[in-house]
């Protein structure tokens, strides 16, 4: 869709020398992706809650280098201050993959330097805010180059397309409060190629919702989403899944217009478990819920039917429990979280979030 050949640098007027740094955040699933075809394109359209304090910062560093140097990409990659080969090379294929996209990287000399935001293999997934931060850079990039990417809607569609071949929930990152990823008539503009803002289709309580993230465990995941996405190939349960999907979205789009907590609370745990269960149902079976995390969600159904506290959780493929809810009772949950559900963390760790404005260019 993106492929470009004119996107090539002038050697016999080269581009100075420059840096360019995105804050990306994460995401939160609501409507869960978890199934793919071809290049990474969904199954089925997810919506996800952008998120604010887990994100990663990303510089890109480039100067032209001669073509004496070589065809290849030429790329140094600093995660934390510290060389990573294992980064590195993983984002050398991402890059090399988008050469037809964006020819001129091959020109340059790159170094990128990175970090999260929260504790590394805190097991809070950064591909989404990594791949977004990435992608954003390169857009940056070639719109000083060229000049072509002036428009901020056709910047965003852009960065959310080259963020989904990183990683496929990435591309849902790149817009405030809240995105669309994946064709349904619900949502005008709405492709699998790209994540649409729905941000304005959404009441204002949710502009102000908190997702505190309840980590049971921080251990590295027996199964990939890589691993788990394939699965759902030879799942008995993965046309019906992805049917609910779409009317679990109509549901919530619904909810979510009006304010409705319940609706909103009911779908967005019954797709936490529909997803679990759909990996215990795979071939081989497996589970990633840990006692630890079954022990939170029976407390927090048990604490809203006492209280009446609109608190919901979910979960991405992991064990930890992303918590819920509206800002007007934090204090109420924040207690809740302190007195009932660290002693099932992981050295007591939580990490608070919130509904947040996107990315930002530093
Ligand atoms: O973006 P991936 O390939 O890591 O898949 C993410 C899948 C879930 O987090 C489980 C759901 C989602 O929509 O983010």
């Amino acid at each position: 869709m993106y492929e470009n050949p004119r996107l090539v640098l002038d050697s016999s007027n080269p581009p100075e020398a420059g840096s360019i740094t995105w804050r990306s955040p994460s995401n939160i699933a609501l409507i869960k992706y978890w199934g793919k075809y071809g290049n990474q394109l969904p199954r089925n359209p997810s919506l996800s809650l952008t998120l604010s304090a887990s994100c990663t910062d990303t510089q890109l560093e480039y100067a032209f280098k001669d073509e004496a140097h070589g065809s290849a990409i030429d790329l140094d990659f600093f995660f934390h201050q510290s060389e990573n080969e294992e980064f590195k090379v993983k984002t050398l294929a991402y890059l090399e993959s988008l050469s037809a996209i964006y020819p001129f990287l091959k020109q340059l000399k790159l170094t990128v330097r990175t970090g999260n935001s929260f504790p590394h293999s805190a097991g809070i997934a950064s591909s989404a805010s990594a791949m977004s931060a990435l992608a954003l850079c390169l857009c940056s990039l070639e719109d000083k180059l060229f000049g072509t990417l002036q428009d901020g809607a056709e910047f965003d569609k852009k960065a959310s397309y080259l963020a989904r071949l990183g990683s496929g929930s990435a591309c849902r990152s790149i817009f405030p409060h809240a995105a669309v990823w994946g064709e349904t008539s619900l949502v005008a503009g709405s492709s699998n190629e790209f994540a649409v803002p729905v941000g304005d289709l959404i009441h204002d309580t949710f502009k102000d919702f908190h997702d505190d993230i309840l980590i049971v465990s921080s251990a590295e995941k027996a199964v990939s989403s890589r691993a788990g996405h394939a699965l759902m190939d030879d799942n008995p349960f993965a046309e019906p899944r992805y049917a609910q999907a779409r009317q679990r979205l109509e549901m919530l789009l619904g909810a979510m217009r009006t304010g409705d907590l319940e609706t909103f609370g009911k779908i967005a745990e019954d797709e936490a478990l529909t997803l679990h269960a759909l990996m215990m149902c795979s071939n081989p079976s497996y589970i990633l819920m840990q006692p630890d995390s079954l022990a939170i969600i029976e407390k927090v159904r048990e604490y809203r039917a006492e209280t009446g506290h609109q608190v919901y959780f979910t979960l991405d493929a992991g064990p930890n429990i992303h918590l819920l809810y509206p800002g007007d009772i934090i204090h109420e949950v924040r207690k809740f979280i302190e007195d009932e559900l660290a002693e099932h963390c992981e050295n007591g760790y939580v990490q608070q979030d919130w509904v947040g404005e996107g990315p930002e260019e530093m």
